[in-house]
């Protein structure tokens, strides 16, 4: 498998669906209930495995899609398994109402879980992406952004490299600090997208700058 999918809500069906597309029968997805994972499949009608637990972490990249007050725990909790792979994080780490983030401005969720994690790679990816906008990322004709992070630049560059297919404009967003600015760039598009109506169908792009 190329990479594992954990979790099998909004985020987690979204993803799997578009890297099941793109690798078709090299994707896995976990659910804490492997039926939900394997039923999930079945309504996608993609072709990707329902892992057991034991199998949840048999590939190079792992793509969580917990909350991050779940997520910390769980880092903590299978640190051993996660050394030497690459977790891709996708948390924006709101507070309950959803009004303000938890963590302050000197951290993000991508550099507080690479703290508990220091021989996995984190990468952050999908922070700006609501999850309906994976069914059709073009609107009007412009696509979204996915905003690769990573400390090495070659850990951006594998993660980089497996996104290409999927249908979006994929950048190299740099280090796992410029994560302040990303993650918090979610609360700004959540507050814009509300007063325009258009929540939650939003995402960005950045205009006049081609991806490489
Ligand atoms: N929703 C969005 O549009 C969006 C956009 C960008 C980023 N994000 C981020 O994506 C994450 C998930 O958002 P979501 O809307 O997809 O949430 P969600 O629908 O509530 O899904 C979260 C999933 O995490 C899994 N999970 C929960 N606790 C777990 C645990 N202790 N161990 C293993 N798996 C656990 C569950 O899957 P199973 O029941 O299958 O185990 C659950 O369905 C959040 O961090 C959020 O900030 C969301």
């Amino acid at each position: 498998m190329k990479a594992i999918v954990i979790g099998t809500g909004r985020m987690g069906k979204a993803i799997v669906k578009v890297l099941a597309e793109a690798y078709p029968g090299e994707i896995g997805l976990y659910s804490r209930d492997q039926e939900k994972a394997a039923s999930l499949i079945r309504s996608l009608e993609v072709n990707a495995i329902a892992v057991t637990a034991a199998q949840q972490f048999e590939a190079p990249i792992i793509i969580h899609t917990l909350w991050y007050k779940d997520v910390l725990p769980w880092v903590v909790l299978h640190r051993e398994a996660l050394a030497g792979k690459i977790l891709v994080d996708i948390t924006n780490p709101f507070n309950d109402d959803f009004t303000d983030f938890v963590t302050d401005y000197n951290t993000s969720s991508a550099e507080e879980i690479q703290k508990l994690v220091p021989d996995t790679a984190v990468a952050g990816a999908f922070k700006n992406t609501y999850w309906v906008v994976f069914d059709q990322p073009e609107y009007n004709g412009i696509q979204s952004d996915i905003y690769v992070t990573a400390n090495a630049d070659t850990i951006r560059s594998q993660v980089m490299a497996f996104l290409q297919p999927i249908p979006f404009r994929i950048f190299d967003a740099g280090v796992l600090r410029n994560n302040r600015t990303i993650e918090r760039m979610t609360l700004l598009e959540k507050e814009l997208a509300q007063k325009a109506g258009n929540h939650p169908r939003v995402s960005f792009h950045l205009w006049g700058v081609d991806a490489r």
